[in-house]
């Protein structure tokens, strides 16, 4: 069924990212600061029954493609319950899981049994020290733990996303190339985005596209193959066929043109876009008693009011108030 919801601007959605708890057990700088979190209390995250209803009703409006995200989603107790749910509701959707891959020596076998099949996995930097300064945990052993037990699990190929940080990731760049090229696991840099709770971001500590690329380059040719047209990352082979890598140039290339896109927040919030700063409180409407019929025509009306894209680096743009953790990437 082709998507049933669009936008103002002609856009199609039938993409929903749903954070399943706001909890992290890191502290990325770029995401949260180091002390002082405060967690929702657990009666005002989606119940899965409730999640599963979002996604059933979804399903009936063509939405095709679903990603679990947190905070980190494998806080969540038994994960792999809400992906029988999702699957039995549409068992051909395309469902994939961003983890920082911490528990993932526990969780991988159990989530793929339980059919999902992609998996990203955050991992800045290959080197343990600057692990630690990156996400203030010493657990980069565990990470790559984790990515291993991704693989024997059955995940292939494996996603890993670095965000890109000037003056850390240069260094980065070909390390992560030749894991990539020996590993076969897609390694993809995200632009540095405003999204950080100590507001430390500059739009002079993006690593932008164009630098990653050529940082990339150096390990041998590469060539542009094709994705789909909503997918944000730029993707590229070696042109000796070993290793793929990608690039997602939010700053300074936006794909908010092609954005297909809604959120669901841990607490039952609808969001239109990443940095968007209004919130539709979906809960109010499922815990109090509105049918699939009046969800659906609340949905039509959100998805109206999608702004045409973001605005970093320009004056009129407003950092949302709220982190990357509590948005859900
Ligand atoms: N800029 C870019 N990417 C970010 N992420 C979190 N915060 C930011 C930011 N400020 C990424 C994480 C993870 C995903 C959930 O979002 O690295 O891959
Ligand atoms: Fe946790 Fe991911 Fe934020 Fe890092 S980026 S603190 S792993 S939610």
């Amino acid at each position: 069924m082709p998507p049933q919801l669009f936008d103002s601007y002609g856009r199609g959605h039938d993409d929903l990212r749903i954070s399943v708890t706001d909890r992290c057990n890191f502290r990325c700088f770029y995401c949260m600061p180091e002390e002082g979190m405060q967690w929702l209390p657990h009666e005002e995250v989606l119940s899965y029954e409730e999640i599963a209803r979002l996604v059933r009703i979804t399903t009936e409006l063509g939405f095709v493609s679903y990603h679990l995200t947190g905070g980190e989603p494998l806080l969540r107790k038994d994960l792999d319950r809400l992906v029988r749910m999702m699957l039995q509701i549409q068992p051909g959707m395309d469902l994939a899981l961003t983890t920082n891959g911490v528990a993932l020596p526990q969780m991988a076998g159990k989530l793929y049994a339980a059919g999902l099949r992609r998996i990203n996995i955050s991992l800045d930097t290959l080197d343990a020290q600057k692990f630690f300064l990156i996400t203030r945990r010493d657990v980069f052993g565990q990470v790559m733990a984790g990515i291993e037990a991704a693989a024997r699990a059955g995940f292939s190929p494996i996603k890993i996303n670095a965000v890109a940080v000037k003056g850390l990731t240069e260094q980065e760049l070909p390390r992560f190339a030749r894991w990539a090229r020996e590993t076969g696991h897609i390694v993809r840099f995200i632009e540095y985005m405003p999204l950080d709770a100590d507001r430390s971001w500059e739009r002079g500590k993006v690593l932008a596209a164009e630098e990653i690329l050529e940082g990339l380059s150096a390990e041998g040719e590469l060539e542009l193959t094709s994705g789909h047209p909503s997918d944000p990352a730029t993707r590229y082979r070696y042109r000796d066929g070993k290793g793929e890598v990608g690039i997602i140039a939010s700053v300074t290339r936006p794909f908010c043109q092609a954005c297909n896109r809604l959120r669901l927040t841990a607490e039952g919030m609808v969001r239109t876009c990443l940095f968007s700063n209004v919130e539709h409180d979906l809960k109010a409407l499922l815990r109090g008693g509105a049918s699939d019929a009046e969800i659906e025509t609340w949905l039509a009306g959100v998805v109206w009011t999608k702004t045409p894209g973001h605005l970093i680096g320009q004056k009129a743009f407003v950092q949302p108030a709220r982190t990357m953790s509590a948005i859900g990437g």
